[in-house]
């Protein structure tokens, strides 16, 4: 059996005091869990987090980063700077990155070299744009992401890499694709990582991610080929987003 694995990312959301307050009261929201826990915090949250995630099953990630170690690129975290504070998680080709930042597949897919030569845990995002869902494409657009992004990437590597399946037109619509549909593009991923790497394939955490909320989940996440889930909005309320997690 997969474990559930649940992450909220909050995007440009909450400042250091915030964070204070959500772990006022999140931590003993969910620490009888057994799913994994992640929250994915701006930059300027995450020692914060750091610091009041300690002793607790909450683990902290980011939810972007450079490539590089170092070097002039103003205004970049790099992978090894997140690594020396104790980072473990890192978000890597979120589909608003790719929209607004010039994010690519051959930059999530350094990206993803570059988090794993570092230990650190990619999740990795893929998802179709409705327009690509209505003309019938979803598949071949998916499987086309999967694969540029795993590009090089070894086979004793995979299993240490999320994929989160995050339709574009759910994700902070209210519209949540329908747990069969989220489930059938999870097992059309999980299928092309079986094609790549073979068994392997049952091991990989594949998330869904596109307006979960405590009313959906249970219903995603039951099913067979959806190993958790990639929270937005509703993360960012320690009540909401703990139901999630004990879903
Ligand atoms: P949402 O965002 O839950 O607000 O739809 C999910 C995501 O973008 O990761």
């Amino acid at each position: 059996m997969r474990r559930k694995v649940i992450a909220g990312n909050w995007k440009m959301n909450k400042s250091p005091n915030d964070v204070k307050e959500f772990m006022s009261k999140f931590p003993e929201l969910v620490k009888d869990t057994a799913h994994d826990v992640i929250l994915c915090v701006p930059f300027i949250d995450v020692m914060t987090a750091l610091e009041l995630a300690k002793n607790t099953n909450i683990k902290i990630g980011v939810q972007n980063m450079h490539y590089k170690d170092s070097g002039a690129y103003t205004g970049e975290v790099s992978p090894q700077m997140l690594k020396d504070i104790g980072v473990q998680y890192v978000i890597i080709g979120h589909s608003e990155r790719r929209q607004y930042y010039n994010e690519t597949d051959e930059s999530v897919n350094l990206k993803l070299k570059s988090a794993l030569s570092h230990e650190l845990n990619p999740i990795v995002c893929v998802g179709e744009t409705l327009e690509q869902r209505e003309v019938g494409i979803t598949k071949d657009f998916v499987t086309m992401q999967v694969k540029n992004a795993f590009e090089g990437i070894s086979k004793e590597e995979v299993n240490k890499i999320i994929i989160a399946y995050e339709p574009i037109w759910a994700i902070g619509t209210g519209k949540t694709a329908s747990s069969n549909d989220a489930n059938e593009v999870c097992k059309w991923i999980r299928d092309e990582i079986r094609n790549m790497y073979g068994d392997v394939a049952d091991e990989i955490i594949i998330q869904y991610g596109g307006s979960v909320k405590s009313s959906n989940a249970k219903e995603l996440f039951e099913m067979s080929d959806i190993d958790g889930g990639l929270v937005g909005e509703a993360s960012l309320d320690p009540d909401e987003f703990s139901k999630i997690v004990n879903y």
